[in-house]
């Protein structure tokens, strides 16, 4: 039994910052936040993207300048996402397989001017097809899952090869990570590792990160034959359950924060690490809520993510990471 009021007063801890401090349940590092960058060809390139604020495609050099900074700030893990050249998206995608693509280089020049830093990398063709979606899409303009599976092993080996430490799929097919994970071991990739988008949910956040990586004008349809219905919750069990057993090293939920109840389940139920991705749309919903004076910047960062960690999470993508990890590091 404890003690009731007066004898327990919950505000006692709470009157002084060293005792809120002491008395933290969870911490948030900067050890905790993986950066997401977009790339682009060119050189001395920066160009801004308008409906995500802050936040800038870069050109290698640029890329490797992030790098850096993300390093020094204590940032463990890149992700990398291209913005490919309209001339080289084909109805299959087959940019994705090039070993000279924009991800192999900017892949490479990391490893090269940062080796300490991770870099993950996203396993889907969207940034590669004229149509937009993550996969092959037959005449009736669905996306067929097994002959994408094929493209997608053929993918994650062209990143493997050039340095990628964590193979991130986000495609939502069915079958891939054990078709991934037997293609790494057979290549010699023993160490490199698998998150899946295990749970990704068809979701109205994505839109700034379509523009991003400019597939938002391209995609027909929407992912809703792929990607998860946000009705689903047990769905997001199995999901986790089947990437697990084929081999990935951990699993991710997406979006981030209207998703926290599925973190906590994922967690509760596989004790597994757990990420989350805080993806454009709720980065643009925070920038446009400080924009219109109606929030503070650095304290709904900080409280949003560590929302995330308190539910469970490993780690966050977050467009915000190095932005947050210098309020940390303050
Ligand atoms: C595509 C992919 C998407 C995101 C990451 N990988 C968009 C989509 O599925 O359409 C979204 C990330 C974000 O919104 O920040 N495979």
């Amino acid at each position: 039994m404890t003690a009731s009021y007066p004898a327990l007063r919950l505000r006692r801890t709470r009157a002084s910052a060293w005792s809120r401090r002491l008395h933290a349940e969870t911490v948030l590092t900067p050890a905790d936040l993986i950066w997401p960058l977009f790339v682009t060809e060119g050189q001395g390139v920066e160009e801004p993207i308008a409906s995500l604020p802050g936040v800038s495609r870069w050109s290698l050099d640029g890329i490797v300048a992030r790098a850096r900074e993300a390093a020094d700030l204590g940032i463990p893990c890149l992700a990398l996402f291209p913005n490919t050249p309209s001339h080289l998206r084909s109805d299959d995608g087959r940019e994705a397989l090039n070993p000279d693509n924009l991800m192999c280089r900017a892949i490479g020049a990391i490893k090269d001017a940062v080796p300490e830093i991770g870099v993950l990398t996203d396993v889907a063709l969207d940034p590669y097809t004229t149509h937009g979606h993550d996969g092959l899409v037959d005449d009736a303009g669905y996306v067929v899952n097994d002959s994408t599976a094929d493209a997608l092993v053929q993918q994650a080996l062209t990143q493997a090869r050039a340095g990628s430490d964590v193979i991130a799929p986000s495609d939502m097919m069915d079958g891939r990570i054990g078709m991934i994970r037997n293609a790494l071991e057979a290549e010699g990739f023993a160490n490199v590792q698998i998150m899946a988008y295990a749970a990704k949910y068809a979701s109205a956040f994505y839109g700034p990160f379509r523009d991003a990586v400019n597939t938002r004008g391209l995609l027909k349809g929407d992912k809703k034959t792929y990607q998860m219905d946000h009705a689903n919750a047990e769905e997001a069990l199995r999901e986790v359950a089947l990437d697990l057993a084929e081999g990935a090293d951990s699993v991710m939920v997406k979006p981030g924060l209207p998703y926290l109840d599925i973190i906590r389940r994922v967690k509760e139920e596989f004790r597994v690490p757990t990420f989350a991705y805080q993806v454009s749309g709720e980065y643009a919903m925070i920038e446009t809520a400080v924009a219109a004076g109606a929030a503070d910047r650095d304290a709904m960062v900080l409280e949003t993510l560590m929302a995330f960690k308190r539910a469970g999470c490993s780690g966050v993508l977050t467009y915000h990471a190095a932005h947050a990890a210098r309020l940390l590091n303050a």
